[in-house]
C-alpha cells in the first residue's frame, strides 16, 4: 500500500513537472513571516584595482582635468556610484595589492615614487591615488573602504604600521605621519584584507604556510580605540577545497571574521575566453551555466567552514567573482577592458540572488570591478560615461540591503539548450524593514516568457509594483552612443487574482516584484 501511494505521488509530481515544463509555467510561494536572516548589505560591494582604467581615468582623473570632477574624482562616476549605495569598495587590488607599498602613496604627490605595475600592463604607476586619496573618496559616497594589506611583497611591519596610520587617534609615528599629511582624525577603517591570492599572484604559497603568515600578519594588525578590525584570511581559488579547509583548520577562530573566495565566470577555455557581445546561445547558455555554479561552490566551501565553525560566525567573503571575456579588440590585453551585455545583467541577478540565499555565510561579496575592468557597472571613454546593464541590476537589487531573507517554494521549468538543462528561474525574496516584500526573478530563458503564479503566505497582496530589464537580443548592450538601450523599466504584465500575483516574465528578463 505504502509503496503504491509512493508511485502515485511520483507519478503526480512527474505529470506536473511535464505540464510546467510544456506550459512553461512556474509555482512560487513565498512565505512572508518565515525569514530568519539578514541579508548584508554588504553582499553589494565593489572591487576597484590599480588596473587599466579602473582607477586612472574611471574613478581619478586629478583635480586640474578638463573631466568634471569634486577633488579629483569624476564627478559623474561619483554621482552614478553614490545613486546605488555601495556599501563597501575593495583596494588597492587584486594582484596589485601584493605589489603595493601604501607609504610611497602618501604625503604631497609631487613627491611620491614611481614604480611599475607588473601585473596589469607592465604600466608606469605614479602613485598620485593614494590611501588618502582611497579613503576620502570613501568618505564622501558614505561608503565603506576595505584594504586589502601585502603580504606577498610586504611585510608584517608595513601592514601593521598602515593600520595604525589610518586608525590610531594617539600619539605615534604613524598617527603623527598621517598628521603632518593634513588628516588629523583617523578614518576608522574596519575591513582589512590579508593579502591576495596567496595561492597565485599573491605569493605562490601553500595553504599550510600561507595559515602562519597569516596569524603573523592579523596579529600585528591592532585594533585601535573603539574600532573593531573586521579580518578576511585571503581565501580558495574557486573549487580549491583544500585550501578552506587547511585555513579553518590552522587558524585559531577568533584570529579572523573572514575568509575570501574568488570565481569568475569565464565562458571557455582562459586563453580564449570568449567574446563580451560577439556571441551565440550556445556560448549564452554556458556563460549562465557557470555563472549559476556559484551556488555549490558556495555551498562546498560553507559546509567545510560549518566544520569549524557551527554558528557561522566566520563570514564567507567572495571578494572577487563576474564574468571575464576577451578584452575588446582593439584595447591593452592587460587593462582587461570588456563590454557588458544583456547576459551579464542575468549572471549578475542570478549570483546576487544567490548570495542573498547564501545570507547565512556569505557576508561580504564584491563584483570584479567597479569602472572599465571585466564585469564592470560602469564604463568610461575619455568626457563620456556608460552604465552597463549590470549596473541596473545593482540598482534594481537595493531593496535587499539588509532586508530579511524569505524561505520560498519554487517549481518552475528547465531550459533547454542542445540536450543539456539547466533551471531557467532564478530568484530570492526579502522582507524589508517597513515590511514590504521584495521578489528579484530571472528568466534566462532567451526564447521563452514564463508565466508565474505566486503566493505570499501571511502578506496580502493588494499593493504590486514591478520593475524590470529586458532586451531584444541576448547580446543588446550599452554603448556610448547608444546608453540607454538597456535600462530599467516600469513592469506591468502582472495581475493580482483571488489573493495571487499571476505575471508574465519576459525571456531574458531580471524582475523586481514588491509587494507593500
Ligand atoms: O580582478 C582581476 C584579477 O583577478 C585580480 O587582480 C586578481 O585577484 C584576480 O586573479
Amino acid at each position: 500500500m505504502k509503496k503504491l501511494s509512493l508511485t502515485i505521488a511520483i507519478l503526480i509530481y512527474c505529470i506536473f513537472n511535464l505540464y510546467a515544463q510544456s506550459k512553461n509555467t512556474a509555482q512560487l510561494t513565498v512565505h512572508a513571516n518565515e525569514g530568519k536572516t539578514t541579508i548584508s548589505k554588504h553582499i553589494y560591494g565593489h572591487f576597484s584595482e590599480h588596473l587599466g582604467r579602473c582607477i586612472y581615468g574611471g574613478i581619478w582623473v586629478g583635480e586640474d582635468s578638463e573631466i568634471p570632477n569634486i577633488q579629483g574624482y569624476r564627478k559623474d562616476v561619483f554621482e552614478a556610484l553614490k545613486k546605488l549605495n555601495i556599501p563597501n569598495l575593495r583596494w588597492p587590488g587584486g594582484c596589485f595589492a601584493d605589489e603595493y607599498h601604501w607609504k610611497d602613496g602618501i604625503g604631497p604627490r609631487e613627491n611620491r615614487p614611481e614604480m611599475i605595475n607588473t601585473h596589469w600592463g607592465g604600466v608606469v604607476e605614479d602613485n598620485s591615488f593614494g590611501t588618502h586619496e582611497f579613503l576620502d573618496f570613501c568618505k564622501l559616497l558614505e561608503t565603506e573602504p576595505y584594504i586589502c594589506g601585502n603580504v606577498g611583497s610586504g611585510s608584517v611591519e608595513e601592514m601593521s604600521d598602515w593600520v595604525e596610520y589610518i586608525n590610531f587617534e594617539g600619539k605615534s609615528p604613524m598617527a603623527d605621519l598621517r598628521r603632518e599629511n593634513g588628516k588629523l582624525d583617523t578614518w576608522g577603517v574596519k575591513y582589512w584584507g590579508v593579502g591576495n591570492e596567496s595561492w597565485g599572484c599573491g605569493g605562490n604559497m601553500t595553504p599550510e604556510y600561507y595559515a602562519n603568515e597569516y596569524r603573523r600578519y592579523a596579529t600585528y594588525a591592532r585594533n585601535y580605540g573603539k574600532n573593531r578590525l573586521y579580518k578576511v584570511a585571503g581565501g580558495a581559488n574557486s573549487w580549491d577545497l583544500k585550501w578552506t579547509e587547511v585555513l579553518m583548520k590552522n587558524v585559531p577562530n577568533r584570529m579572523m571574521d573572514g575568509i575570501s573566495l574568488h570565481y569568475y565566470t569565464v565562458p571557455n577555455t582562459w586563453r580564449k575566453k570568449g567574446s563580451a557581445t560577439e556571441f551565440d546561445e550556445k556560448d549564452y547558455f554556458i556563460t549562465l551555466k557557470k555563472a549559476g555554479q556559484m551556488d555549490e561552490l558556495i555551498s562546498q566551501h560553507s559546509t567545510i567552514m560549518d566544520k569549524y565553525d557551527k554558528d557561522k560566525r566566520i563570514g564567507l567573503i567572495v571578494d572577487e567573482w563576474g564574468t571575464w571575456y576577451d578584452v575588446e579588440p582593439g584595447t591593452n590585453p592587460g587593462f582587461l577592458y570588456q563590454q557588458n551585455s544583456m547576459r551579464d545583467a542575468l549572471s549578475a541577478g542570478m549570483t546576487l540572488n544567490i548570495f542573498n540565499n547564501h545570507a547565512e555565510r556569505v557576508k561580504m561579496a564584491n563584483i570584479a570591478q567597479t569602472v572599465n575592468v571585466l564585469q564592470a557597472v560602469i564604463l568610461t571613454d575619455k568626457t563620456r560615461m556608460i552604465l552597463t546593464p549590470t549596473y541596473h541590476v545593482y540598482d534594481l537589487y537595493q531593496p535587499h540591503m539588509e532586508a530579511t531573507l524569505l524561505p520560498y517554494h519554487l517549481e518552475s521549468p528547465d531550459y533547454i539548450f542542445d540536450g543539456d538543462a539547466q533551471e531557467s528561474v532564478s530568484i530570492s525574496c526579502s522582507k524589508s524593514k517597513d515590511g514590504t516584500i521584495n521578489i528579484t526573478l530571472v528568466n534566462i530563458d532567451p526564447n521563452n516568457s514564463l508565466q508565474l503564479d505566486c503566493n505570499v503566505v501571511g502578506k496580502e497582496t493588494k499593493k504590486v509594483t514591478g520593475r524590470v530589464i529586458t532586451a531584444t537580443n541576448i547580446n543588446d548592450h550599452n554603448t556610448f552612443d547608444d546608453p540607454d538601450k538597456i535600462v530599467i523599466s516600469g513592469f506591468k504584465d502582472f495581475k493580482i487574482s483571488k489573493g495571487k500575483i499571476e505575471a508574465v516574465l519576459p525571456a531574458k528578463s531580471v524582475v523586481l516584484l514588491q509587494v507593500r
